[in-house]
């Protein structure tokens, strides 16, 4: 007996050590930069990775009813939703909405819209679309890497590249968005008003954001409820009252943290390819630019001059324009912001959409809500003037669709 258990034990101790050592064998190797979305520009300085650093951690801070959470509110975290920096999931969509009425739509400010706040802190009810509402649109969280090279894009380069009345008759126009600037905007040279004061908008997925430091004053704001220097206003749940706001002192953030935040968005890197070199992913390469795919997700763009020096002057590659494009009545969900119509949307970048995956559960959730579960989905889904592209893609060979697929992987 006693031998026995001796023996078991000792057989138990081998086993034990065994899997210790191939578990060492196991553990995987971290992954390599191409692989991950999150991490720094290169060639930063001292000091800026200090405030990327800040700004990683206030991108990671979760927000309690004790810090200024709410009321109300859509989740407590930017990284809940742009969780290491990719794209969301449709569990973290945030909803929109607005009323038409004799062909103008109304964000129903009054009403607490255009964002919905499904959730409130204790003691406080969250808000639910008012009925008046005729407009309604979700929207998943996009990728947040490489933004500051799309941020130093001079306006100048976005009006050159829009084409409003379809001059070259290829059937594909593109828009800018203008839209007015909150109190805090500050202008730099190279920003083109129109006659009306009104700035072009590039973030968001309806362009409705002028630069980064907007973006995230409203996320701060309409996401969190959190108020900070630029804002001074908590979202208010107007079917309960006017008046209810939570109980902690405005700011709850100073303008200090927003802006290592904007920072730390602008000096995220942009997303590396993958297999470049692979004879699929050339062919690919090719006839997404022959079925005139580039002719929207422009494969090259260029920075004006930039106070960070990393983005200065530089050539890079998103797969947008920044443009609004019609893109037909499927993909019309009768909402809008700014001056783009309903049915018109800011084209996505693309550089990255190989790893949307890894943040998204496993599977592809693509278009402005999520509705494509494949990339080959979400082709098929583009209407208006992008309806003669998606043609060419379905009258390619089954190999020259592959390629094209391979091709998008890669980015
Ligand atoms: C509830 C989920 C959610 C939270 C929380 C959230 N975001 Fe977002 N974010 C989104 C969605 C959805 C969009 C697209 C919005 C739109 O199109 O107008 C977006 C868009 C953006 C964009 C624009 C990206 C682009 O390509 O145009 C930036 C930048 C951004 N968020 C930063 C932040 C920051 C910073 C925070 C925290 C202060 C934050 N977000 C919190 C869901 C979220
Ligand atoms: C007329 C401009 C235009 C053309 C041409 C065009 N696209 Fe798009 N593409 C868009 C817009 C705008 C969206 C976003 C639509 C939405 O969010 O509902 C989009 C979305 C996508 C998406 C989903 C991206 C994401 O992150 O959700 C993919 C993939 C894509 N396009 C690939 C292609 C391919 C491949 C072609 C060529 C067959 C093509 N596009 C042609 C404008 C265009």
């Amino acid at each position: 007996m006693r031998l026995k258990i001796k023996t078991s034990l000792l057989c138990l101790t081998v086993i034990g050590l065994l899997s210790f050592l191939a578990c060492e064998d196991l553990l995987p190797p971290a992954p390599a930069d191409n692989e991950v979305l999150d991490g720094q520009m290169e060639g930063l300085s001292a000091t800026q990775t200090r405030l990327f650093l800040e700004g990683d951690e206030a991108f990671s801070e979760v927000f309690t009813p004790e810090t200024g959470l709410g009321a109300y509110f859509v989740t407590s975290s930017c990284i809940s939703c742009h969780s290491g920096d990719g794209k969301g999931h449709p569990s973290t969509t945030l909803t929109r909405f607005g009323k038409w009425e004799n062909g103008q739509f109304d964000p129903l400010t009054h009403l607490g819209g255009g964002q919905l706040q499904n959730r409130a802190i204790a003691g406080f009810q969250a808000e639910t679309i008012p009925v008046e509402a005729n407009g309604i649109a979700k929207f998943t969280p996009p990728a947040v890497t490489g933004l500051g090279l799309l941020a130093a894009v001079p306006d100048a380069t976005l009006l050159a590249l829009s084409d409003p009345d379809d001059a070259d008759g290829d059937g594909i126009s593109g828009r800018v968005n203008y839209i007015n600037p909150p109190d805090f905007f500050s202008q730099l040279k190279w920003h083109l008003p129109d006659d009306e004061g009104r700035y072009i908008g590039r973030f968001g997925k309806k362009a409705a954001a002028i630069d980064l430091l907007h973006q995230t004053v409203n996320a701060y704001k309409q996401d969190m409820g959190i108020t900070s220097d630029f804002d001074m206003e908590d979202p208010i749940n107007y079917a309960v009252s006017a008046q209810q706001t939570d109980l902690v002192a405005d700011h709850e953030i100073p303008a200090a943290t927003v802006q290592s935040v904007v920072f730390y968005l602008r000096t995220l890197k942009a997303p590396i390819r993958r297999n470049e070199q692979e004879m699929m992913v050339q062919l690919g390469e090719q006839l997404f630019k022959d079925i005139e795919c580039s002719k929207c997700h422009l494969p090259t763009m260029t920075t004006g001059i930039s106070d960070i020096e990393v983005l200065s002057e530089i050539q890079f590659h998103p797969y947008t324009d920044l443009l609004l494009h019609d893109m037909g009545a499927e993909l019309n969900d009768n909402y809008t912001e700014g001056i783009a119509e309903a049915a018109e949307w800011r084209t996505p970048p693309l550089w990255g959409l190989g790893l949307s995956p890894d943040a998204q559960g496993g599977n592809y959730f693509l278009m402005h809500d999520g509705r494509a579960t494949s990339i080959e989905e979400a082709i098929l889904m583009h209407g208006g003037e992008a309806a003669k592209s998606r043609t060419n893609y379905s009258e390619l060979s089954q190999t020259e669709k592959e390629a094209v697929l391979a091709f998008l992987e890669s980015l």
